[in-house]
């Protein structure tokens, strides 16, 4: 990677850009509020021909791979590795306008800005709409990322379900794809990804300034735990006698909450889902599994967490007499992103008018995947409240033009060096 050491600021579309916001919004827009677009269901479909569409308005050439990105291009007049930025367009269940949403409509804005202001550039500079990164279908997650940076494993789609029990290769059939092509989605000739997202968390509108440049990207594991006990009448087995798995499962997560708060910030752990067997108003529950989602982007005291979750959970389960079984879904390590990509979008938000913070990113993102294949950089705006992963997720529009702005004059620096 070379760049040319300026920064300009880019002129945008600011009335196209937020309008592209509202309307991708109406697209898996749930009625009680909320977006749900998740990957490869017709409000997913419904999203990717909206972004195609504004792909070829802007004159990018556009296509599809072989998992489902989209892609915009604009051919450099030096050829070599491109210059990419984008985001996921899938969403999780019932969020917010703009967790993916906004660095892909702001990175086709700033690409299209920067074509219909400075022609050609030298780098090839291209914008992607990436499937999936949420998770939120499929038991997997960073389909589209992974995709791209040669990281799906032989028959993953194959094996891959949803909870209908739907795979996610019969999936991509029914959106037209065939999955024993997703290997062609492979690319190797990126430079540079850049991805603008909200911050998702409260650092930048507390403290400011309203501009970040994430260095490192959090590390986190996601486990299944299962925890057996006896299912009981409710009414004929007394208190004492009881081997109750929800009320073990309950006391893990108490644990749980309170090991990740010991250790501070920004240590994190959530247990996001809990299911019980038999599931029956009148029976003591005999099963419990819940998951846990736990996140430190320091990896021994991501480590250190782990343990003291495993440890607190089996210790729960010998005070109640229950049995506890703990797997490891997805273990995400943390990810340092490239310093002279950060340089490159530090510039860009002086030349914006304002010195960033440099943060560490709690939530995950497609830069962590893509940082195996390219150099790789991201750019935050503030959340307003924190908010985020729900209906309320909002970003005050001067901050999404203030963000996007930085992001062209960042593609600037790095596509039309001559
Ligand atoms: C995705 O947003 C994640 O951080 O899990
Ligand atoms: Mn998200
Ligand atoms: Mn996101």
């Amino acid at each position: 990677m070379s760049t040319v050491k300026t920064a300009e600021l880019v002129a945008i579309d600011e009335r196209r850009l937020l309008r592209r916001l509202d309307d991708l919004a109406q697209r898996g827009a749930l009625p009680g509020g909320g977006i749900f677009r998740a990957l490869y269901t017709p409000a997913w479909t419904s999203a990717m021909e909206l972004v195609t569409t504004w792909l070829k308005e802007g004159q990018l050439l556009t296509r599809r791979d072989a998992v489902g990105n989209v892609w915009g291009r604009i051919e450099g007049s030096r050829g070599g590795r491109a210059i990419v930025t984008g985001s996921h367009i899938d969403t999780v269940r019932g969020g917010g306008a703009l967790d993916g949403a906004l660095g892909l409509v702001a990175g086709i804005e700033a690409v299209t800005s920067l074509w219909e202001r400075f022609g050609r550039p030298t780098r090839t500079l291209e914008c992607v709409a990436i499937c999936e990164e949420e998770g939120s279908r499929f038991d997997t997650n960073f389909w589209g990322a992974r995709a791209i940076a040669d990281r799906i494993e032989p028959n993953e789609a194959e094996r891959t379900r949803d909870a209908a029990g739907t795979s996610l290769a019969d999936a991509m059939r029914s959106v037209g794809l065939d999955p024993a092509n997703a290997v062609q989605a492979v690319r190797r000739d990126i430079d540079v990804f850049v991805e603008l997202h909200i911050e998702q968390g409260p650092v930048l509108e507390d403290h400011g300034p309203r501009l970040g440049v994430v260095t490192t990207i959090t590390g986190t594991i996601h486990q299944e735990i299962v925890v057996r006990g006896q299912p009981d009448h409710a009414g004929a087995m007394a208190m004492s006698r009881r081997h109750d798995a929800l009320v073990g499962a309950s006391a893990m997560t108490l644990a749980i909450a309170e090991l990740a708060t010991r250790m501070g910030d920004p240590a994190v752990a959530t247990v996001g889902t809990i299911v019980v067997e038999p599931a029956q108003v009148n029976v003591v529950p005999g099963i419990a599994r819940f998951t846990v989602d736990a996140r430190h982007p320091d990896a021994p005291r991501r480590t250190e967490l782990i343990t003291q979750i495993g440890d607190a959970c089996k210790a729960a389960a010998r005070e109640r007499g229950l049995v506890v079984e703990i797997r490891t879904l997805r273990d995400r390590p943390p990810v340092t992103l490239s310093p002279r990509v950060a340089d490159v979008l530090r510039r860009a938000c002086r030349a914006a008018g304002l010195d960033p913070r440099d943060m560490a990113s709690g939530a995950g993102h497609d830069a962590q995947v893509l940082a195996a294949a390219a150099n790789t950089g991201m750019l935050f705006v503030p959340s307003i409240g924190g908010r985020s992963h729900c209906p309320e997720e909002a970003t005050a529009a001067e901050d999404v033009v203030l963000g996007t702005r930085a992001l062209a004059s960042a593609l600037r620096e790095l596509a039309y060096q001559q």
